[in-house]
């Protein structure tokens, strides 16, 4: 079967997709075949286009791992072009001596961004995650003749950069803007369709938003939002002085017979510029002695100074958990005095002032972080990731405004960090 005939086979709403357009706008829920729309597309202008340069854009791009790389190459593969292309490390070598690479737009400043001049296809998976600055550095970046740019995302706010370009009041003129539903999708696995339906059923809040491309259900008084945490992300950490391993344990025992909650794991540290850093999350379900050797896990993998516990509910048990399988194991205690959001609020004003970013895209942290209130969390069961980033920067900043140790810098907020 020849590309043209296997492109679009997914779905009849990608026919409009095969004329040539300025930009190419995909969004819509999950499974609706948007990025292997893109990605045979990708192998198809290669195979007909000799001397094809297209790049892969991801706003942030930490490993190839999390690039479209490995579609790609399956599609290649799928498509029965293999000794056509020349799969690379780091790139993917087309017929007649063109390329496609992979980059994350937080890499690039507006000068190294440059070097993609002479692409021809720019595409950009995941777009909600696009930030402004890359949005209006990539648009006259991509200038071949005959380039294009192809987005294609799951649309989380009307505010973000990519729904305000083409869905806002004045989309480009070029443009062909579509959006699809896993219903348009011809080839929609089973193992997603048992997904939906468990959505359908247990998670309404939440249904129309995963699968059918609506906006995330807005929170009203949210003491994080998207913006902010959007516009202080990295793609790397600097040096950093101290880190910790933050852990807030699920609570519910099997006994209640009910679903446990998810232990949070969150990593994070404070850099020598002053600033916080969110590392990684390894939240997850497990039994004690599976959360235990995730957080060891982590307190190794970044060479942490310390594991942080709450110690009103339970500290003792936790503490023992995390060292009979680490004897020795450091570990700092901070104590809850005052309700969950009471003590979040420090923490989304330092998230204000633009002292926290998060190392890369962590969406399950982020969506508890932007259904937190003033009046109390307001999305499903209990905000265990939220809790456990607390932990982690009231432990990281109280360090530096611990009176008698170190006079407060001046420009931290004058806030208590504990009860
Ligand atoms: N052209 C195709 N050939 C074979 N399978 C396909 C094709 N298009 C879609 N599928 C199937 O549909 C599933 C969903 O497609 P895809 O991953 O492209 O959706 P998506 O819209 O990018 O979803 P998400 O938002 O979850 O990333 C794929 O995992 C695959 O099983
Ligand atoms: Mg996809």
């Amino acid at each position: 079967m020849g590309p043209e005939a296997r492109i679009g086979a997914a779905s009849e709403v990608f026919n409009d997709f095969m004329r040539p357009s300025r930009y190419k706008a995909l969004y819509g829920g999950r499974g609706s075949a948007k990025s292997h729309f893109f990605a045979e597309a990708m192998i198809g202008n290669a195979v007909n286009n000799k001397g094809f340069r297209a790049v892969c854009i991801r706003e942030v791009q930490r490993s190839l791992k999390e690039s479209s790389k490995r579609l790609l190459e399956d599609k290649i593969t799928a498509l029965g072009f293999s000794k056509m292309f020349t799969v690379l490390n780091d790139r993917i070598d087309t017929p007649g001596g063109g390329t496609i690479i992979f980059q994350g737009m937080q890499d690039h400043t507006s000068e190294s961004v440059k070097s993609l001049e002479n692409f021809t296809v720019s595409w950009c998976e995941e777009a909600q995650t696009l930030s402004p600055k890359s949005l209006e550095m990539l648009r006259p970046t991509i200038r071949a003749p005959g380039s294009e740019l192809w987005f294609n995302w799951n649309p989380r706010n009307a505010s973000d950069p990519v729904d305000v370009f083409f869905r806002g009041m004045t989309p480009p003129d070029d443009a062909i803007i579509s959006r699809i539903n896993y219903d348009q999708n011809k080839y929609f696995p089973d193992e997603l369709e048992a997904e939906r339906l468990h959505d359908y059923h247990n998670n309404p809040a939440r249904y129309a938003h995963i699968w059918l491309g609506e906006y995330e259900p807005s929170v009203v008084g949210a003491i994080w939002d998207r913006q902010t945490l959007h516009e202080n992300r990295r793609s790397e950490a600097p040096e950093l002085r101290r880190i910790v391993v933050a852990v807030d344990p699920a609570v519910t025992t099997a006994e209640t017979g009910k679903d446990p909650n998810e232990t949070g794991i969150i990593v994070a540290g404070v850099g020598e510029d002053r600033r916080g850093y969110v590392l990684e999350d390894f939240s997850g379900h497990g039994t004690p002695h599976q959360w235990a050797s995730k957080a060891i896990a982590a307190y190794d993998k970044h060479e942490a100074d310390s594991v942080v516990i709450e110690v009103n509910q339970g500290g003792d048990m936790v503490r023992h958990t995390l060292q009979s399988i680490r004897p020795g194991l450091p570990i700092t205690e901070v104590r809850a005095t005052r309700g969950k959001h009471v003590r979040a609020e420090p923490i989304s004003a330092l998230y204000s002032l633009g002292r926290i970013s998060h190392v890369g895209t962590f969406p399950e942290l982020e969506n508890q972080q932007c259904q937190m209130t003033a009046a109390g969390f307001e999305g499903d069961g209990s905000p265990d990731r939220v809790d456990a980033l607390v932990w982690a920067f009231t432990e990281l900043f109280s360090i530096m405004t611990r009176p008698n140790k170190r006079k407060p810098p001046r420009d931290m907020p004058q806030v208590s960090w504990m009860g």
